[in-house]
């Protein structure tokens, strides 16, 4: 099976380093060039979207949204004579969508990662339409595994399940960085907040995929009665945490769905 990528960038590229770890028959294009650094690290091809759409089994599409119907214009001769198998990572893109921007009828699966991808710790929901045969889906799913979590979900949710882990660790990282400011703002060094920061929200993932217990009871076990960290929790509270990151979920819902209606 030879891989694809038409853009390699944030996304792109995290989805080719966890891919590398399959198989080394991969080529990655972009536009301006800077792939070819990244292509040379992995040992794979730099080439450019014609001889991908011309020589490759399966194309993951790693533009943003709003430029794959300019993307796709040129290739759609190529893409018809062949009929590869398309996986579009575009958020809010449907796949009828990116069948009409190829202009016809082919097999697409549409996935939705997040960058934690590059490191094996990625979450991806998938869906695909019913030209995708099954031998394939395997395959893929066979060597996408080093990318981490992958989840068959009914297309209609996958703008939600974005908002989620597509967008995820940027939200992540933020709360990461505050947490550490915290620390820094009570004398602790940088370098070491930081790392004390990371590992205690991998930590408390962690503990939750092992116990499966409810995020509530393990924060019980953490709140001894009259201690510090439920004086730290009543200040969240105060400060609407639960309700901001709600609203954060919720707005990012919103605007994927958007980006599917343009
Ligand atoms: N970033 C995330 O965390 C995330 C998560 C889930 C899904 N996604 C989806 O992933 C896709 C890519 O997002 P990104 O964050 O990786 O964007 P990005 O970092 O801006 O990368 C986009 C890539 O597309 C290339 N490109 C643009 N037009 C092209 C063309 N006509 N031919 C070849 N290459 C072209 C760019 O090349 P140049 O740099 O040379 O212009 C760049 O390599 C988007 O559809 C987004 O919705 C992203």
């Amino acid at each position: 099976m030879k891989y694809g990528f038409i853009g390699c960038g944030n996304m792109g590229g995290a989805v080719t380093r966890a891919l590398c770890n399959s198989t080394k028959e991969i080529m990655v294009s972009d536009r301006s060039g800077k792939a070819k650094a990244l292509a040379a690290e992995l040992g794979i091809c730099y080439g450019d979207n014609q001889t991908i759409a011309s020589t490759c089994d399966v194309i993951f599409l790693c533009v943003k949204p709003h430029m794959m119907k300019d993307m796709l214009l040129p290739l759609q001769e190529i893409l018809g004579q062949r009929k590869p198998l398309l996986v579009s990572m575009a958020a809010g893109l449907r796949i009828q969508t990116i069948e009409a921007f190829a202009g016809m009828r082919l097999p697409v699966i549409r996935m939705m990662p997040n960058t934690p991808t590059a490191v094996g710790k990625g979450v991806i929901q998938y869906c695909y339409n019913e030209l995708v045969e099954e031998t394939a889906l395997q395959s893929w799913l066979r060597d996408m595994q080093p990318c981490g979590l992958l989840d068959p979900l009914e297309e209609r949710l996958i703008d939600a399940a974005s908002a989620l882990s597509g967008s995820g660790p940027a939200y992540m990282y933020v709360f990461l960085e505050a947490l550490a400011d915290g620390a820094v703002a009570c004398g602790i060094p940088r370098a070491k907040a930081m790392e004390y920061a990371a590992m205690t929200m991998a930590g408390a993932a962690e503990m939750y995929l092992h116990t499966k217990q409810h995020p509530g009871a393990l924060k019980d076990a953490v709140c001894s009665p009259g201690g510090s960290t439920i004086v730290g929790l009543r200040a969240l509270e105060q400060h609407g945490f639960r309700g901001a990151v709600m609203e954060c979920v919720l707005k990012t819902f919103e605007k994927n769905k958007e980006l599917g209606e343009q």
